[in-house]
């Protein structure tokens, strides 16, 4: 009994020296992460997305050579690049906060709308300036109140997970420019 307690911590010790990158691999051996306590914070802002005017913050950069001319904007395969603003209230005029840059694209098949975004939303001001989270998601836009998955982030928001509710105040079925609310709540360290 004495023997094998005293084998396994030889075993426990070579583990732990062993456990640091070493040259000549790529990785370093896996060992239990250690338990951090995790934080809540909740986020709320405006996302302006703006296609038209002088200043677009969000193109069209690619689209499926479609010659149907009834089918309507926006459809299936149109791939937009963002540079989004995010402010603090529904006027454009509100305080800018950070931005909302990557991609979304179209990808419904059938005529409910939905785009999936590949976006870092990244705030510019107070305490998570620099910090920003990172959301890969479907968002079916014909529905009143989407849920979005916030799947990383970075700076103070390193390791995040979480969700966002958002809901549409604004949108011109013309020019395609909207103002959405967002409700993040993350966990994080
Ligand atoms: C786009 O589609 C039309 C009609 O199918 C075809 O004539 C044309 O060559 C296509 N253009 C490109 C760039 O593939
Ligand atoms: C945000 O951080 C950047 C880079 O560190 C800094 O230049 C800028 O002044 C900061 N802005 C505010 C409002 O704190
Ligand atoms: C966000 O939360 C506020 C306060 O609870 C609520 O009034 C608002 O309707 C929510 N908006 C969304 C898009 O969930």
């Amino acid at each position: 009994m004495k023997m094998s307690m005293s084998v396994n911590l030889f075993f426990a010790l070579i583990l732990y020296t062993t456990t640091t990158a070493v040259y000549g691999e790529y990785y370093s051996s896996s060992v239990p992460k250690v338990e951090k306590k995790e934080k809540m914070t909740k986020l709320h802002f405006y996302y302006f997305d703006t296609h038209s005017g002088k200043n677009p913050t969000a193109m069209v950069v690619a689209h499926p050579n479609i010659t149907d001319k009834t089918k309507p904007a926006g459809q299936f395969g149109t791939v937009y690049a963002i540079d989004n603003a995010l402010r603090v209230g529904l006027e454009p005029t509100s305080e800018l906060i950070g931005n909302a840059r990557g991609l979304y694209v179209s990808s419904s098949l059938d005529d409910k709308v939905t785009l999936v975004m590949y976006v870092d939303y990244g705030f510019t001001t107070g305490k998570f300036n620099g910090s920003s989270i990172i959301i890969f998601s479907r968002n079916p836009v014909a529905e009143p109140t989407p849920e979005l998955a916030v799947v990383g982030g970075r700076g103070r928001f390193r390791m995040a997970r979480g969700f966002a509710n958002i809901k549409r105040h604004f949108l011109d079925a013309k020019t395609g420019d909207g103002i959405i609310e967002y409700n993040v709540t993350l966990f994080h360290h």
